[in-house]
């Protein structure tokens, strides 16, 4: 039997990690499931928890916050002795937070095989501290398991091998079905009064859109313009939370805690268009059929873009009213990628559990650039 440590630590990655481990344990596995404890509040952790019927962690590192170099130190720290101990086969991390990047790191020198979920995506985006976590994670694991046949291209692109490029499809997918009619049997709507198509959603976080207060106020002016038509709905992640209570929002823009995970799905559904910096949120609304505009220059994720709802906007004010006027007028059509289709963490089992298609475990080398 397999031992394989799975790793999440903040809010983007419970819903990756969550079918991963069913599908791993369906097939007799032994799973441990290790949390670092990067995100921490109630609203940013435990709802997910409860929500995702997600057990109880087996180990937790308790990192919290920090800057890029602490918390990924501390993370490197606390998970090296705790491999030392487990001694797992395979290690798989997800995403592209300092908390993956942090244990594929002690992963590669420690021994066992490193799987990354969502591997290849590349907004080519330097600026942002993610590009260089999912580069780098990718750089020292051996399984790549790709969303998107363009995670996949951007691997083969950078020099990997055959054998190591697996195309198993979205596990957010995954969740996301396996929870849609939860999610519409919450009274989310009614608690925040709010009918179906009568609202815009909105979600910011990212860095280059939350931390610069001028940048911030633009963006808000944009929000109270769009609101002027499309009353919006703004759950406010920790980091903004400052930021904005400072700025103060224009009329028609409602701020709410973190919603958990079961009420920002139905959220999403019933939205006519969210407005959004992140990643996951651009992968759900595509798979929704809903409406999204990215308020970011660029994407990691472009089959939202090329076969989904996703519109990129930018971060200018003037741009971002006209095309959400656009969008709204003349809703982009659903199509939903190939292999979105609720069975990616079945492919990854089938993967980590068999070597995969061609039964190889493949170990990284120097062929890849
Ligand atoms: C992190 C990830 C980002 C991801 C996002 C998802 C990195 C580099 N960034 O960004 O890729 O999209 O999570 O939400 O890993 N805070 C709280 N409570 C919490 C967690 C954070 O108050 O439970 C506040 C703290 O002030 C903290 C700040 O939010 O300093 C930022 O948290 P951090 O985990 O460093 O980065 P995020 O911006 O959340
Ligand atoms: N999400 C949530 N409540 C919110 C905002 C987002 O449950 O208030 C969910 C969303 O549905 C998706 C995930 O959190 O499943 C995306 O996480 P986030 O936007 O924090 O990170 P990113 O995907 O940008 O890394």
């Amino acid at each position: 039997m397999l031992r394989i440590v799975c790793v999440a630590g903040a809010r983007p990655n419970y819903m990756k990690i969550k079918p991963v481990m069913d599908a791993l344990e369906r097939r007799g596995a032994e799973v441990v499931l290790v949390h670092t404890g990067q995100h921490y509040d109630e609203s940013m952790n435990d709802v997910f928890f409860r929500d995702l019927g997600i057990r109880p962690p087996d180990r937790f590192l308790g990192v919290g916050s920090g800057t890029h170099a602490q918390q990924t130190g501390r993370v490197m720290t606390a998970f090296e002795p705790l491999l030392e101990e487990l001694t797992p086969d395979v290690v798989v991390v997800v995403g592209d937070i300092n908390s993956t990047l942090a244990c594929a790191l002690v992963t590669a020198k420690a021994g066992p095989l490193l799987a990354h979920v969502e591997s290849g995506l590349r907004s080519r985006d330097w600026s942002m501290p993610e590009e260089v976590n999912r580069v780098a994670t990718d750089r020292v694991s051996d399984y790549l398991l790709a969303s998107s046949p363009d995670a996949a291209d951007n691997l083969r692109a950078e020099g990997y091998r055959e054998d190591q490029i697996h195309l198993v499809g979205n596990v957010m997918i995954d969740t996301l079905f396996a929870n849609l009619e939860r999610a519409r049997a919450t009274d989310v709507l009614d608690r925040h009064g709010l009918t179906p198509g009568g609202y815009g959603l909105v979600t910011l976080h990212r860095p280059a859109n939350v931390d610069d207060p001028e940048v911030l106020a633009g963006l808000l002016k944009a929000l109270g313009e769009i609101a002027g038509g499309c009353p919006l709905l703004l759950p406010v992640h920790p980091r903004a939370a400052a930021r904005l209570a400072e700025l103060g929002v224009p009329g028609g823009i409602r701020l709410v805690p973190p919603a958990g995970y079961l009420d920002f799905i139905a959220l999403q559904d019933s939205a006519r268009i969210v407005l959004t910096d992140s990643g996951g949120v651009q992968e759900e609304t595509t798979a929704l059929g809903v409406p999204c505009v990215t308020l970011r220059d660029n994407t990691e994720r472009p089959i939202t873009v090329e076969q989904g709802t996703n519109v990129l906007a930018g971060r200018d004010p003037a741009r971002i009213v006209s095309t959400v006027t656009r969008v709204l007028a003349d809703p982009p059509p659903a199509r939903r990628p190939e292999l979105w289709d609720g069975r990616a963490s079945e492919r990854i089992a089938e993967v980590l559990l068999t070597g995969g298609p061609s039964g190889q475990r493949a170990r990284p080398t120097d062929t890849a650039s």
